[in-house]
């Protein structure tokens, strides 16, 4: 069974039983207040017949009674009924005096309203004197007294003192299967429209839930699903929404992984094949006795050496690269002073600046020693590997190298920028992934290379916690930023 169908169930009962429960109790009420098990029906005019008047009333009609049952003829008398009449007005009731068949007195708030057709049949031993009446709209309740004007010639008359009621109670009497009927009506529709809300708010979301379900189970995350409600359903909505961006998350990191794989040994293979297919051919000429000089073989045998050691080379920066990638490379970080540090690095490269005509800036505001949290071999790396592009891809004097060191809040910025060609703003992102080589460093022979040394930096930057950017424009250089933490001083 639905949860659909068990609310619409459970509604429905609801509704029938309360229904039920309405008109059982209404039914007893009645019975408990007239005692009287047919009472049901004519509830109202029960209630006014127990109680027609009010206290004052009462007593006027008491009067009136007294004088019927002693002197009746005094009933006669016009200015006395509407004295009656007077004080019976004031508490909003009025008189009738009957003469047999006739009415010999009117109240004056009735407004010349002729009830005589609709007053009861004498009934002379005054069993039933309270009851109700209503002609047209208007809707009375009353009490009377039966008696004779004089025994001897039998002439009967009647008083009747009586108290409008409000239409309302005549309206509810006239109406009252109806208003059950409403009232039914209203419960009904209120049980509908808690179905249609607890539907809308639980029911609709779990099948959409549903419905998300089967698309990831067919393999489609690329959806997404809202609420904007804040109760456990909508949490739960939202909570499955984030599990399935997890989710996609994760499969594209996996997917990027796998392609990233699938290039890496693509890389690999064609970076290896180059220079086994130089080796090879060289050795083939030695075995061909191509190198009939001893010249000619000293040049092979140094071409494959050259070879070799460029594999060699390689082969280790790919094997340091992947061990930084898996965090297997650990990292021994200490407190470095950043400028004398940077200061040694470039100067066990002076001999190379020199050869190539390479002049070399320093520009460091730093307003004393700064210190930094990094692991000397590695950072170390990461510079090299700079100056060393630097110097490999200047390629016109002047050839002018600048180093800057800043200091901001928390870190200190290192920028090594050269006045080589530059680079195109595409590529710049670029540089950083492993094997990645500007088109023409890569086809020229010249500057050799694997593309590994700026991956290789951005893995040790990344793995101190700082960040590494280039920034250049073609034909004015190539910029590379650098940050690092700054050591803070726990003591
Ligand atoms: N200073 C620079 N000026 C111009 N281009 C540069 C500069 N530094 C790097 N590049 C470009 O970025 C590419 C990637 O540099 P990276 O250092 O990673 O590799 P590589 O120098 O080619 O090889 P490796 O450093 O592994 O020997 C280079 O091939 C080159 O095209
Ligand atoms: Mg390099």
């Amino acid at each position: 069974m639905s949860i659909r169908f068990r609310l619409l169930l459970s509604f429905t009962s609801v509704v029938v039983v309360s229904v039920i429960l309405f008109v059982l109790a209404a039914y007893l009420l009645s019975i408990a207040v007239t005692g009287d098990v047919r009472s049901f029906n004519s509830f109202y005019n029960i209630h006014y017949s127990l109680n027609p008047l009010s206290e004052e009333e009462e007593n006027l009609f008491l009067d009136l009674k007294y004088i019927a049952k002693n002197d009746p003829g005094q009933l006669k008398d016009q200015t006395l009924l509407q004295e009656f009449d007077t004080r019976l007005k004031m508490v909003q009731a009025g008189l009738i005096v009957r003469e047999d068949n006739s009415v010999i007195y009117s109240a004056a708030s009735l407004n010349g309203l002729d009830l005589s057709t609709i007053l009861p049949a004498y009934e002379m031993g005054n069993n039933s004197i309270r009851n109700t009446m209503n002609k047209g709209t208007r809707f009375f309740s009353y009490a009377k007294f039966d008696f004779y004007f004089s025994p001897e010639t039998g002439e009967r008359g009647s008083i009747y003192v009586f108290h409008e009621r409000s239409p309302f109670a005549q309206v509810v009497r006239q109406m009252l299967p109806l208003l059950i009927g409403l009232f039914a009506a209203i419960l009904l529709l209120t049980g509908w429209l808690l179905y249609r809300y607890v539907t809308r708010k639980i029911i609709q979301p779990l099948d959409r839930l549903r419905q998300s379900a089967e698309l990831i189970k067919d393999g489609d995350l690329t959806f997404q699903l809202q609420s904007s409600s804040r109760d456990e359903v909508g949490q739960l909505v939202q909570t499955f929404d984030q599990m399935r961006q997890k989710l996609y998350d994760s499969i594209q990191l996996q997917l990027r992984y796998e392609d990233n794989r699938k290039q890496l040994l693509s890389n690999i293979s064609h970076d290896l094949r180059t220079p086994i297919t130089t080796i090879k051919g060289y050795a083939e000429g030695i075995r061909d006795g191509v190198t009939n000089t001893p010249e000619k073989l000293d040049r092979y045998v140094a071409a494959i050496h050259t070879r070799a050691s460029d594999m060699e080379r390689l082969v280790q920066e790919l094997l340091y690269y992947s061990k930084l990638d898996l965090n297997k490379e650990p990292y021994s970080f200490i407190r470095l002073e950043l400028s004398p540090f940077l200061h040694r690095i470039a100067d066990e490269l002076a001999i190379e600046f020199e050869n190539n005509a390479v002049e070399v800036t320093w520009e460091e505001e730093l307003g004393g020693p700064l210190f930094v949290l990094a692991d000397a071999e590695k950072l170390k790396r990461v510079v090299m590997n700079l100056l060393d592009n630097s110097l490999k891809y200047m390629n016109q004097p002047p050839k002018r190298l600048n180093i800057t060191i800043q200091r901001t809040d928390k870190q200190a910025v290192v920028i090594v920028a050269d006045n080589g060609p530059g680079l195109e703003e595409s590529s710049l992102s670029q540089i950083f992934e492993r094997f990645y080589r500007e088109e023409p460093s890569r086809s020229q022979a010249i500057v050799s290379g694997s593309g590994l040394g700026l991956a290789i930096a951005k893995q040790i930057i990344e793995g101190h916690g700082g960040s590494i950017w280039a920034e250049s424009k073609p034909g004015s250089g190539l910029s590379v930023y650098f940050t690092l933490k700054l050591y803070e001083d726990r003591r």
